[in-house]
């Protein structure tokens, strides 16, 4: 049976584990599954735009030995030209995987559904999954472990980004404070369900409108925009709504001595950081942009020939 990446929510810990040690063995050599993908073609079906995400998929299909072909709004339109269905259905005779980006998470869903072949969500309104491993996986390679590491997240916790780090962090037993603004606390259908993952580890879950309160003592300071794609319209509200809540050097000073500033970029000096702090010795920024590259061919490797990556 295929598998797809929709949400981290059917991945288990030993899953996101074998997918790091693999990830890091194809970060020590560049051509470690070279020929992996040879024959096969991923298609990247992307309502939105991205750097980070398109780039990383297109180089890490070309590092496996694939061919990649990018499908902008122009040609497929997702849901106003065809139907998600459709969509699937159709790619499914001609490629071995999908990477969809997504505004509705529901259209992820929906091409996974009738798709033969893998769907890998490399962003919708509701999750960010590549993103959140990436993420851990950028810790693990910090600390040398997760359990117990604290994480402050601070900004817009209904975000796809926050999500996939609330499910992300309860498997991976790491304890995450999530300071928001009144009103933009995390869903709370997935809130409860990465709290109920969290009682299976060391992992906590705590809410707080104080970003203060989040960072006291924290290993790791996180930040996305305040304004995700597809918000524009509530850009004037948002930048006064989160106001406060920026992490600048007062803030982080509250943090432990040698805690790392995270952003899953793009960012905005001057709004959700400040230059001093994501330029600063702490920002591992652009470490995280490179991992993403090779935690997604370790993604890639496993979904689409999971027993021959696991083998080599
Ligand atoms: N972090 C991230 O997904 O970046 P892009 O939107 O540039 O792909
Ligand atoms: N929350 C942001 C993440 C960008 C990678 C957005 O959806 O725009």
């Amino acid at each position: 049976m295929k598998r797809d990446l929709i949400s981290l929510e059917d991945w288990t810990r030993f899953e996101i584990t074998a997918l790091f040690e693999l990830a890091a063995k194809l970060k020590g050599n560049r051509t470690h599954l070279g020929g992996h993908l040879s024959g096969k073609s991923i298609g990247l079906v992307f309502q939105k735009p991205s750097n980070r995400t398109r780039v990383s998929f297109e180089v890490g299909v070309f590092h496996l030995g694939g061919n990649c072909l990018y499908l902008g709004p122009e040609e497929i339109n997702l849901g106003v030209r065809e139907s998600a269905a459709d969509v699937a259905k159709t790619l499914s005779r001609y490629l071995d995987a999908i990477v969809a980006r997504t505004f509705t998470h529901q259209d992820i869903v929906d091409l996974a559904r009738y798709a033969d072949i893998p769907v890998i969500n490399g962003l919708s309104d509701k999750h960010h999954p590549c993103q959140a491993l990436t993420d851990i996986f950028s810790i693990r390679e910090k600390f040398g472990k997760t359990e117990g590491i604290i994480f402050a997240y601070v900004g817009d916790g209904n975000n796809n980004v926050c999500h996939s780090l609330l499910l992300g962090c309860a498997k991976m037993g790491i304890p995450m404070r999530v300071a928001t603004p009144k009103s933009y606390e995390p869903d709370k259908e997935i809130l409860n369900m990465a709290k109920s993952f969290a009682q299976e580890t060391v992992g906590q879950i705590f809410l707080t409108h104080s970003p203060k309160e989040a960072v006291a003592g924290a290993d790791v300071i996180y930040a996305d925009v305040w304004v995700s794609m597809g918000q524009e319209k509530e850009a004037k509200k948002r930048l006064k709504d989160f106001k406060g809540f920026q992490i600048n050097g007062a803030l982080v000073a509250g943090a432990k001595k040698d805690f790392i500033f995270m952003h899953c970029l793009p960012a905005h000096r001057g709004q959700e950081v400040t230059s001093e702090v994501i330029d600063g010795e702490h920002s591992i920024v652009f470490d995280q942009a490179e991992n993403r590259l090779h935690v997604q061919k370790a993604v890639m490797a496993l979904l689409i020939e999971e027993s021959r990556a696991l083998k080599k």
